[in-house]
């Protein structure tokens, strides 16, 4: 009796766990391809599968099987039973998921959460200030970085450390705009000081990676700005 609840709720974790542990999340690149895998899937035709997406591109489901035709250039099943779409877009973003039977006739199920991202361009600093006044606020640049997916965020740092707006000797002014066709973001930051008196100020704008990008690389690109302090 001990040892059935025991067993009893051991099943209750494992089933619990299986839901929990069944949703595998995928982050893709735009315009890269993406192969999904249909688990317990045979091999070679002929097999028992079907595919179903819920995408910004499906009206509710979207069925695929291997017997079924392609769906346009958007997403297709290989012969091994996985899925491809030869090049992913911020559209693909959803859910897909995938039921095999192997020749055995166990059922197997497999569900994706996809999600997208694109590497913004290396950030550029526009309009420097060539020296700063110690004791007044000073425009140092605007920072701009186009073509990230997510949005994503600018960041300026100074000896390192991000510098951390506080209204008073430190403010940025920020503008995120998408791009109409590609629905890839660019971020504007316009970095305002008010240094103290001593040393030049040296820094950089940087680009943080973005919140999904598990592939996106953090920080990887930058631009440097540098001004003279006027004393
Ligand atoms: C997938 O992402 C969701 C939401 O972002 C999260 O709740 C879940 O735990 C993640 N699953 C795995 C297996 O990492
Ligand atoms: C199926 O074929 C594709 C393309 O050749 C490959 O990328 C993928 O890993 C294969 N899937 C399995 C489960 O072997």
């Amino acid at each position: 009796m001990a040892a059935g609840a025991v067993v009893g709720a051991w099943m209750l974790v494992l089933s619990l766990w299986g839901t929990v542990m069944g949703d595998q999340n995928i982050t893709a690149r735009i315009g890269k391809p993406l192969v999904l895998n249909c688990k317990g899937a045979p091999k070679k035709p002929p097999q028992q599968l079907e595919w179903k997406l819920n995408t910004g591109r499906t009206e509710a489901w979207k069925v695929l099987s291997p017997q079924g035709d392609p769906w346009d250039s958007v997403a297709r099943v290989l012969p091994n039973g996985s899925l491809l779409l030869p090049a992913v877009g911020i559209q693909d973003e959803g859910t897909f998921r995938c039921r095999a039977t192997s020749r055995s006739g166990k059922e197997t199920k497999s569900n994706y959460r996809v999600r997208v991202y694109q590497i913004p361009g290396k950030p550029e600093i526009v309009d420097p200030a060539s020296e700063l006044m110690a004791g007044v606020p000073n425009k140092v640049g605007t920072c701009v970085s186009e073509g990230g997916y997510p949005a994503g965020t600018l960041n300026w740092l100074l000896d390192g450390k991000t510098l951390i707006p506080d209204g008073k000797g430190v403010s940025v002014k920020e503008e995120t705009k998408r791009h109409p066709k590609t629905g890839l973001f660019t971020l504007h930051s316009e970095l305002m000081v008010t240094p103290a008196r001593g040393g030049p100020q040296r820094g950089r704008c940087a680009t943080e990676g973005s919140p999904v990008g598990g592939r996106a690389r953090r920080g990887s690109s930058s631009s440097w700005w540098y001004c003279d302090l006027d004393l």
